[in-house]
């Protein structure tokens, strides 16, 4: 028998001893995600938020993925914790049985989620650059020899959650790009050199007092340095496709964010993460148009048109991201 939400929530406080099943109440699901079961609850007076994995996500396409990626889930969220505790949500405790986990509900009036501010064309706040910093840093403290790697050896669950939806299968749809395409899965599934969020995506980043908060880390492994800044910077690119009237402010964006994330490094060579970011970054693009878990907010003419300027960049790649910048502001004139 399937649990409801309200019983899992139960279920959760009760395994983690938080308190009574009947304390639990005003149980709201939240949307967005296709991987978990999500909600907020009241549990004496708090508000927090419980998640769950799911086995089978809410996608078109059959993809499915293990469920113990909630632990590395858990695992990151904790890393984050003890790396910048003020950018952190607070965690409540993990159930190994019931794959899921408790934390804060991140509320109040200085919250807000990334996505909904670009989508509404807000004010620009710092925020790419903000995320480029954070990104890098945790990236560069999870480079050191002493960084504990034990609960993200993960790159099984990664090729099933990115790599293959995203690559693998975007090969299958483009057979003239298969080399590439496959040369960048291989490279992705070999890494290992740095801790891997895997969704930094601007509807998984919310912002308190200017801090970013990330959340949905159940890709989380050790991997390449270009993944995550790739697919968060290609939210910003398909973006500025969706949205004419901030394009100039999404690209500048992707200025600014690599602007931050670069003086965070301490390790490797920024050129060479460069240079793997810009040919990640089109086949990401490629793979949010023709890959399984499409964009859903592009026009027809806009698929197009990403697909086209992707498949350019694939074909013949700049090293730099300015040069991919360059190509993208020429795609619009
Ligand atoms: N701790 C939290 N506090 C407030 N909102 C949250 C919290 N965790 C998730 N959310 C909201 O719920 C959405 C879905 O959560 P997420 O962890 O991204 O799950 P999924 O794997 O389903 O995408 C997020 O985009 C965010 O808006
Ligand atoms: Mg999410």
């Amino acid at each position: 028998m399937t649990l409801t939400i309200d019983d899992r929530c139960k279920n959760l406080v009760q395994d983690l001893q938080l308190g009574q099943p009947e304390d639990v109440t005003n149980v709201v699901p939240l949307t967005g995600g296709v991987a978990s079961d999500i909600a907020r609850f009241d549990l004496n007076g708090q508000t927090l938020c419980a998640k769950f994995a799911l086995e089978k996500l809410k996608v078109v396409e059959d993809w499915t993925a293990p469920l113990h990626r909630n632990a590395a889930e858990y695992a990151w969220l904790q890393f984050a914790a003890e790396t910048y505790p003020q950018g952190a949500v607070k965690l409540f405790g993990r159930s190994q049985t019931q794959h899921g986990f408790a934390m804060e509900f991140v509320d109040g009036p200085d919250v807000y989620l990334w996505k909904a501010a670009l989508l509404a064309s807000a004010p620009d706040k710092g925020e790419a650059a903000q995320v480029g910093r954070f990104l890098g840093m945790l990236q560069a403290a999870s480079a050191r020899p002493d960084f504990d790697r034990g609960a993200f050896n993960n790159r099984d669950d990664f090729r099933a959650l990115r790599i293959e939806p995203y690559l693998t299968f975007t090969a299958g749809r483009h057979p003239d790009l298969e080399a590439p395409l496959n040369d960048l899965a291989e490279m992705l599934y070999q890494a290992d050199q740095v801790l891997v969020h895997g969704d930094v995506s601007p509807k998984n980043i919310m912002f308190r007092a200017s801090d970013p908060i990330f959340l949905d880390a159940e890709c989380a492994t050790m991997g390449d340095a270009s993944f995550d800044p790739a697919f968060c910077l290609n939210h910003l690119v398909l973006k500025a496709f969706h949205l004419p009237d901030s394009r100039e402010t999404l690209l500048t964006n992707i200025e600014s964010f690599w602007g931050a994330y670069v003086p965070s490094l301490d390790f490797g060579n920024p050129s060479e993460i460069e240079r793997r970011i810009t040919r990640l970054l089109p086949a990401l693009m490629l793979a949010r148009i023709d890959g399984k878990s499409p964009v859903e907010y592009l026009s027809d003419d806009n698929r197009c048109h990403v697909r086209a300027v992707a498949v350019g960049l694939i074909e013949s790649p700049e090293d730099r991201i300015s040069q991919l910048l360059t190509r993208l502001r020429d795609s619009f004139l």
